[in-house]
């Protein structure tokens, strides 16, 4: 099986799960980085762990249907069977959901449906919730939605900072994201009519 994680950012969770690929704990070849930011620090992650990164600069198309063709040939050129969304801050379009259904995993940092959007930890924290998440899931057409397929919740204690909680959310992340992974890698990941079951056996 061929994985391809697409990323934007910082990329912690890039290394989270490229570590397990690398103990033998995850069964996969992570062929490709896809990063639509020149800036990235996920691109000097990849290039530590020789993985090729493929950088698709939106400002370098005129459409995003140009910007998605582009990153789709590259996909079918590497026979991609999965990809992974770990902080990548771009929509995919319903086409892009349809051409991968049920095959493009993303993370999201709180409880879905709960703070949806590129702010879910801080808006979690200002809203003085007494808990958060990590939810892992497939995408589709909605945005920060779709089958889910590992939740994990998180208590925000009164001591909590920002900070603190952003470590916490973090921590799990890395954690939920590889697992995620194995488990549908492994084919105990099983969608009917939208709902995922998960085996953990
Ligand atoms: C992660 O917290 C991930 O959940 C979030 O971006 C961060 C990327 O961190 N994704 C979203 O908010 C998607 N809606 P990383 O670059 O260190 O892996």
């Amino acid at each position: 099986m061929n994985l391809a994680i697409f990323a934007s950012g910082r990329g912690s969770n890039f290394s989270a799960i490229t570590k397990e690929i690398k103990q033998g704990k995850i069964k996969v070849k992570l062929v490709i980085l896809v990063c639509d930011n020149p800036e990235a620090y996920v691109i000097k992650r990849a290039l530590r762990a020789k993985v090729k990164v493929i950088l698709v600069n939106r400002r370098d198309f005129k459409s995003r249907a140009d910007f998605e063709t582009a990153i789709i040939q590259r996909l079918e050129c590497y026979k991609i069977d999965l990809i992974a969304l770990a902080g990548f801050m771009r929509l995919l379009s319903p086409a892009f959901v349809r051409q991968y259904r049920n095959r493009i995993m993303n993370i999201h940092p709180s409880l879905l449906p709960a703070f949806k959007g590129a702010h879910a930890i801080e808006d979690a924290f200002n809203r003085k919730s007494s808990s958060t998440g990590v939810t892992v899931h497939f995408i589709d057409e909605k945005v920060d939605h779709g089958p889910i397929i590992l939740q994990e919740e998180i208590e925000i204690r009164r001591s909590d900072t920002l900070t603190s909680l952003e470590k916490k959310i973090h921590a799990v992340e890395h954690k939920l994201y590889p697992q995620a992974i194995k488990l549908f890698l492994q084919g105990k990941v099983r969608i009917r009519r939208r709902r995922v079951s998960v085996s953990t056996l």
